[in-house]
């Protein structure tokens, strides 16, 4: 195993650009549980943009709307509607991680940069990354504010937790015949190895179809699912994706909860909507993996999917998209020894986003 050059500590936040940073913040204090930590906008003195920094256990979301119809996050939203922009990785030495990628062929969109006030300094670079979605470094040893210099603790109580405790993996659709290009971009420029392959005779249904290919860091904390649509008899779900968002981007975050029933019910409480699973998958799940000291009752009525593999099993949720495009949605995970992504599931999945898809008239 050779040495690991791009050595991460872990997830440190995802960017949001989106029409409406304020309202945002809301949807996910109120519905997710997400709470507001920090602010950035006029207030503050920041003259261009509005940004809410909003936490839940490990997890960091940063929703980010301009003032201005020239700032990149107004054009952002105006091609993709709302999405992730940034996905930051937290690393020991910005400086070196840029130097180490940008050898290995990385685009560097913003050099390593340090910003400054009262609590300390933070350092953060730019790569690119697929579509308009880039790779943030974050260096934050030697900054002890709220979130980042300029940002402005905010006093707020929020609403209860969901129980979201880390992100599991961030997974990216691109299209037709560039997964294999940005495996080995990983692999290449990033250090990552690949963990799982999936081909469309694992994932398709009669109409549509993907491949997938798991990448994953040195230290395994990072996962990283690529997605490409395969050739269907109708449209798929990738494409749709692609073609809402106008070009690739990140599909779903999934988060780990140390209790999937307990997370599931209040979502549900608060009116999130999920996938909607078919009965007969119930049926079958039972039949191909058996006890494993989980209710199926109840998992079928909060609409929880399960997947086993050689190391254990894992339950699983999917949202329906958080905006109007059919763009981006969310997985609930939680593991009991799998360390997979619910490839059993993954038809399952298809079949259900199929039925809803063809609600909107897209398959
Ligand atoms: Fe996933």
């Amino acid at each position: 195993m050779s040495e690991d050059f791009l050595p991460i500590k872990g997830y440190d936040h995802i960017e949001f650009y989106v029409g409406n940073a304020k309202q945002a913040a809301h949807f996910y204090d109120k519905t997710f549980g997400f709470k507001p930590v920090a602010k950035l906008g006029l207030e503050t003195g920041c003259r261009d943009r509005a940004s809410y920094i909003m936490q839940q256990g490990k997890v960091r979301f940063v929703f980010t709307t301009a003032y201005t119809p020239d700032h990149e996050a107004a054009r952002h939203c105006a091609l993709h509607g709302d999405g992730v922009k940034a996905i930051a990785l937290e690393v020991a030495d910005v400086d070196r991680a840029v130097k180490e990628v940008k050898d290995r062929g990385a685009t560097i969109l913003k050099p390593p940069t340090a910003l400054e006030d009262e609590n300390g300094t933070l350092i953060t670079a730019e790569i690119k990354y697929a579509g308009d979605t880039v790779f943030r470094f974050v260096q934050r040893r030697n900054y002890r504010g709220a979130f980042a210099p300029g940002y402005e603790p905010i006093e707020a109580i929020g609403s209860d937790p969901v129980g979201f405790a880390a992100i599991d993996h961030i997974v990216t659709n691109v299209g037709l015949g560039e997964m294999t290009y940005w495996a080995q971009w990983y692999e290449r420029v990033m250090g990552f190895s690949q963990l799982t392959h999936f081909t469309d005779d694992d994932i398709s249904t009669e109409y549509s179809a993907l491949m997938s290919k798991v990448m994953e860091n040195g230290s395994g904390k990072c996962k990283f699912p690529i997605n490409e649509p395969a050739e269907g008899k109708k449209k798929s779900q990738i494409e749709e994706y692609l073609d809402y968002y106008y070009g690739p981007g990140v599909q779903h975050i999934a988060v780990n909860t140390a209790n999937i029933y307990d997370t599931v019910t209040e979502l549900r409480r608060r009116d999130v909507d999920f996938l909607r699973i078919p009965d007969t998958y119930y049926e079958y799940m039972k039949r191909r993996i058996g006890e494993v000291g989980e209710d199926w009752d109840r998992l079928q009525k909060l609409g929880i999917l399960i997947d086993q593999d050689d190391d254990g099993y894992l339950l699983q949720i999917f949202t329906s998209p958080v905006q109007d495009r059919p763009t981006l949605f969310f997985e609930v995970i939680q593991r009991h020894g799998s360390r997979g992504f619910g490839l059993g599931n993954f038809k399952a999945l298809f079949v259900s986003i199929e039925e809803e898809q063809a609600k909107r008239g897209n398959l």
